[in-house]
C-alpha cells in the first residue's frame, strides 16, 4: 500500500501547548501507512495582499509546498475568544493565495481541539469549518471531537488509557476519509 502524508496544523504556537501535546500523542495512533507532517506556522509573516504580486517569503513558500504535497490535513486548534487563534488564520490565509492558487482546495480535512474550558473548542471548530468550506476542503463530519484538557489525557507522550479508544475511532474515520479522497 502506498504511503500517505497528513499535514498536521496545530493552532497554538505556545511551547507547552496542550493542543500540540495532544496532536503529537494522537499521531502515534496513525496506521503505519500514514505519515504525519507537523506544519510550522510560527515563523510566517502576516498576510499582506500586496505580497501576492511578489515571490513568496521562504517560510510561506515552504508552507504552500508542504500543504500541496499532503494527502490530507488535520487541524488541531485551541479556542481563542470563541474563534480560532490569529496565527492559525494567518497560516490559512497565506496558503490560500494568490487568488486561484490556493493549496487547500480539495484536500480532505478534519478538525479537533483541546481547551481548558468545558465546551472544548466547539465554537472555534465551527468557525474553522466555515473557513474550510469556503476553501473547498471536504471536512470530516459526524466525528465531532471537543476535548477538555485534564490530567491523564496525555501520559508519557501517548493518549491516556481512558481516551485511547475514542481517539482511535476518530483516527480511523479520518484516515478512511483521506483514503476515500485519493485520486486514482
Ligand atoms: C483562551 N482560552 C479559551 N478557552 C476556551 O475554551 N474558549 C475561549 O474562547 C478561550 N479564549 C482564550 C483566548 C485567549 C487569548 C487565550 C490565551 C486563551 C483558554 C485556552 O483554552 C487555553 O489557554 C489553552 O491552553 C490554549 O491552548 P494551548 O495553547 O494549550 O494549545
Amino acid at each position: 500500500m502506498s504511503q500517505l502524508t497528513v499535514a498536521v496544523v496545530v493552532g497554538s504556537i505556545r511551547k507547552e501547548s496542550f493542543n500540540k501535546q495532544f496532536a503529537e500523542a494522537l499521531v502515534k495512533q496513525f496506521p503505519a501507512d500514514v505519515k504525519p507532517q507537523f506544519i510550522r506556522i510560527d515563523d510566517l509573516p502576516l498576510y499582506d495582499q500586496d505580497s501576492d504580486a511578489q515571490p513568496p517569503a521562504p517560510t510561506v513558500a515552504r508552507l504552500r509546498q508542504e500543504i500541496k504535497a499532503a494527502d490530507g490535513v488535520l487541524f488541531v486548534t485551541p479556542e481563542y475568544n470563541r474563534s480560532i487563534p490569529g496565527v492559525l488564520k494567518n497560516a490559512i490565509d497565506q496558503a490560500s493565495r494568490p487568488w486561484g492558487q490556493s493549496v487547500w482546495a480539495g484536500k480532505p480535512a478534519a478538525v479537533l481541539g483541546v481547551s481548558v474550558g468545558a465546551i472544548g473548542t466547539a465554537l472555534a471548530q465551527q468557525h474553522l469549518r466555515n473557513v474550510l468550506a469556503y476553501l473547498a476542503m471536504p471536512t470530516l463530519a459526524g466525528h465531532e471531537t471537543f476535548i477538555q484538557w485534564k490530567e491523564g489525557l496525555v501520559e508519557n507522550g501517548a493518549i491516556g488509557s481512558a481516551s485511547k479508544e475514542f481517539v482511535q475511532g476518530f483516527v480511523d474515520a479520518f484516515v478512511a476519509w483521506v483514503k476515500q479522497h485519493q485520486q486514482a
